[in-house]
């Protein structure tokens, strides 16, 4: 036990370096049994976990309402906090049926290419949402994408389907990376002993009502044949966690495809969930994206968006503490390659009274957002990074001291901080991070210290 006098001592004499600065301001929160950190938001305009994402190899992505919006307009603050943000977008609802195609045959991607040219601007990738919908689905087609008051016979309603899925998937081309070509096919109430004996429930859509199962290959084949280059998902809701019926469901109906050899990429979730303390079902949501892995499929997170009814900063912090838990499940897991933010501000979210997202109507971040960055700047850091700022300085060892004297510090990363890679937090991983700093010389990190030990 060194008293911070001591400590400043040991740094000022023997290594040569200022006092210990002021500690990083934090805030703490209680959730249910313990104590969780999340840092304060800052007003240094503190961005990019952008560059912690590419770093990573994953995408963090953000729906685009495109339709409302300007933008065209790179200096509009809507489009500043989606381009400095994120690396990836999807149209909110300008690439879904009724908007691509409003009459038959008579295709519109006035919005749809607005998107493309502004993630080409900013280096981003774009996903396609959605090919296939009971919901959204044009007037023409059904009245309500669940009857067939057009009286289409099955091979009509084939051909309407195979037409709309080549010409779309072939206008995009080159421009999209993955495309759902499903959305929602099963239906809300499935029966466990269905479930368990290896079925599932399909929706009683337009498109399973009419042609039957065959939809749902056709799709998928269809989308291969017109740019084979495209991964092609499946994507639902309350299919999130592994020990959910209508997830059992989706792994069911899932299964037999890639039996079938139909050409599908992956499973997406969509994660419309409640924000609360400890509400992630984290065992189950790892054990969802793994049993797809083990199919060798990909699980990526499609529509993120945790309401919470709590908005006091105690609730924000639980939200942001959910976020964080679940962008680490999905950069933890070597199938999930992105995640998906469902929209950018609060009030225009589609559950805008439920305060679901990562910013405020004014685009300040919200305590969700550095949830988000957290996991991403701690996964993306390096040894010594204790305080996960993306380097190795001396505000590390002050955060290591910290926490050798009082038992805590915040921010903090536990495997950063033991820069010796020992498994204890001593002050031989001053040391190591001192030894770091000083040389320049990463090598000496890790091998566990005792040059320069207090003690000695
Ligand atoms: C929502 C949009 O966010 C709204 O703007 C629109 O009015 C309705 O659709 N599942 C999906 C998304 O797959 O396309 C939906 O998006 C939300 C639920």
């Amino acid at each position: 036990n060194y008293t911070y006098e001591e400590l400043n001592d040991y740094f000022e004499n023997t290594l040569g370096i200022n006092s210990i600065p002021n500690p990083i301001k934090y805030s703490l929160f209680a959730d249910s049994d313990n104590y969780r950190i999340i840092q304060t938001a800052s007003s240094n305009g503190s961005k990019p976990n952008k560059e912690a994402a590419d770093q990573l190899k994953k995408d963090v992505g953000v729906a685009v309402s495109i339709y409302n919006t300007n933008i065209d307009d790179d200096n509009q603050m809507y489009s500043k906090t989606i381009y400095q943000n994120f690396n990836m977008v999807v149209a909110e609802n300008e690439m879904k049926f009724d908007a691509t195609e409003p009459s038959r045959n008579n295709f519109n991607y006035y919005n749809g290419d607005r998107l493309i040219k502004f993630a080409q601007r900013h280096n981003m990738k774009v996903r396609g949402h959605a090919l296939c919908w009971h919901s959204q689905c044009p007037q023409w087609v059904s009245k309500d994408g669940y009857s067939n008051d057009k009286g289409w016979t099955k091979t009509e309603l084939l051909a309407i389907l195979k037409n709309h899925i080549f010409n779309v998937v072939k206008h995009f081309k080159g421009n999209i990376c993955e495309w759902d070509v499903v959305n929602e096919v099963l239906d809300d109430s499935q029966s466990e002993s269905g479930v368990n004996s290896g079925g599932y429930k399909m929706r009683n859509s337009v498109w399973y009502n009419v042609i039957g199962l065959e939809f749902l290959d056709s799709a998928f084949v269809w989308a291969h044949q017109a740019d084979p280059d495209m991964d092609l998902y499946i994507n639902d809701y309350s299919c999130d966690y592994a020990n959910q019926t209508k997830a059992k469901a989706m792994y069911n109906l899932v299964k037999n495809l890639v039996k079938r050899k139909v050409p599908i990429t992956g499973v997406g979730l969509q994660c419309h969930l409640g924000a609360g303390p400890g509400w992630v079902d984290s065992l189950n949501m790892v054990k969802n994206m793994k049993q797809y892995e083990e199919l060798g499929l990909k699980c990526i997170i499609t529509e993120l968006d945790l309401g919470t009814s709590d908005t006091s900063e105690r609730g924000l912090n639980i939200q942001a503490d959910n976020y964080r838990t679940i962008t680490n499940i999905f950069l933890n897991a070597k199938n999930s390659p992105h995640a998906i933010i469902w929209g950018v501000t609060d009030d225009k979210s589609w559950r805008s009274n439920e305060r679901p997202l990562l910013f405020d109507a004014n685009f300040n971040p919200k305590p969700a957002y550095f949830g988000v960055c957290n996991a991403l700047k701690i996964k993306a850091s390096k040894l010594g990074d204790a305080n996960n700022d993306g380097s190795v300085n001396v505000n590390d060892i002050t955060t290591i001291a910290t926490y050798i004297l009082n038992g805590t510090a915040y921010p903090f990363n536990f495997n950063n901080a033991d820069a010796n890679q020992d498994g204890i937090i001593n002050v031989n991983d001053i040391t190591s991070t001192a030894s770091f700093i000083l040389d320049n010389h990463l090598s000496k990190v890790g091998l566990g210290g005792g040059m320069f030990a207090v003690n000695e």
